[in-house]
């Protein structure tokens, strides 16, 4: 498809980014899925299918772009597996699987699901930046469309930046946990329909509102007005490209508040086929 059949020198012409997102993208649609699909179903894979990562990742080297970045050692790891199994080699997956939830891991996890809640007042008790960014990390692996990893953050506290969040609900934090998105990734999938973009940065928030339930901490998912965005615009110089979505605030909990209870499922199923 033209949209994903760009030359070389359109390629090298990209900022980082997005050649970055159309590297993650093209591996994703034309080698994470369909290597699966060889492993597990016997689906034949072509002699070729490695090609456009092959071909991406010498434009990545051509670029000077870090290899042992995440996406890059992905892709060679993909690719290899891809080679493999066109050979008609078994692939082993088996060091990759995940550790088997024992029943107490699965309690703990529904337990932090159903006692996180939005806590709008804290202690003076300073959260660590590695507790923050611990949590933010929950926030990366979140599901995301295509790969295309748009999310970035900024971190800000109220104590050192004070004022920026006046007119929100919770003016003082005392941790604000931006959530970005560069929306020059989203360049690389067209088709990508616009609104996995919002979604993209729910799951990320969502993640992270639970992580700090789990790491201790409280606080509460919150609302931007357009003068907030505009101070943190100007305050961290932010270019167009990024975009402020939504913000979580973090601190200490200095108050349990009664469960803002929820409708039984067989309330909210509309349909069972
Ligand atoms: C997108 C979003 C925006 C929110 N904005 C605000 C807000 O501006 N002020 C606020 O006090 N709470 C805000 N909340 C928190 C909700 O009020 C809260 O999640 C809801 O009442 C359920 O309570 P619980 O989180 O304790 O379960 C927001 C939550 C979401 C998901």
């Amino acid at each position: 498809m033209a949209e994903f059949n760009l030359t070389d020198e359109e390629y090298l012409a990209l900022d980082d980014a997005e050649f970055r997102a159309r590297f993650r993208e093209r591996i994703h649609h034309t080698l994470e899925i369909q290597i699966y699909a060889a492993a597990y179903r016997n689906k034949t894979l072509s002699p070729n299918q490695a090609d456009t990562c092959k071909r991406l990742s010498k434009l990545w080297r051509h670029r000077g772009l870090p290899t042992d970045a995440h996406d890059y050692v992905l892709g060679q790891q993909i690719s290899a597996w891809a080679d493999a199994l066109s050979r008609g080699e078994k692939i082993d997956l088996s060091p990759y699987a995940p550790k088997k939830v024992s029943p107490e891991e699965e309690e703990s996890f529904f337990r932090i699901i159903h006692e996180r809640r939005s806590v709008r007042e804290f202690t003076s008790q300073r959260v660590s930046d590695e507790l923050i960014d611990k949590i933010l990390d929950s926030g990366n692996w979140a599901a995301h469309s295509c790969n295309l990893q748009s999310i970035r953050y900024l971190v800000i506290r109220e104590e050192t930046s004070p004022g920026l969040f006046l007119g929100s609900d919770i003016p003082g934090g005392p941790v604000h946990l931006v959530i970005l998105q560069d929306t020059r990734v989203y360049k690389a999938n067209p088709f990508n329909p616009v609104r996995n973009r919002l979604l993209d940065a729910g799951a990320a928030a969502q993640n992270i509102a639970l992580a700090v339930h789990a790491a201790g901490l409280e606080g509460v998912w919150l609302t931007f007005n357009d003068k907030i965005v505009e101070r943190l615009r100007t305050r961290f110089n932010l270019p167009e490209y990024v975009t402020p979505v939504t913000y979580v605030d973090v601190g200490y909990g200095d108050q349990t508040p009664y469960p803002v209870l929820r409708p039984k499922v067989a309330e909210v199923v509309l349909g069972r086929g």
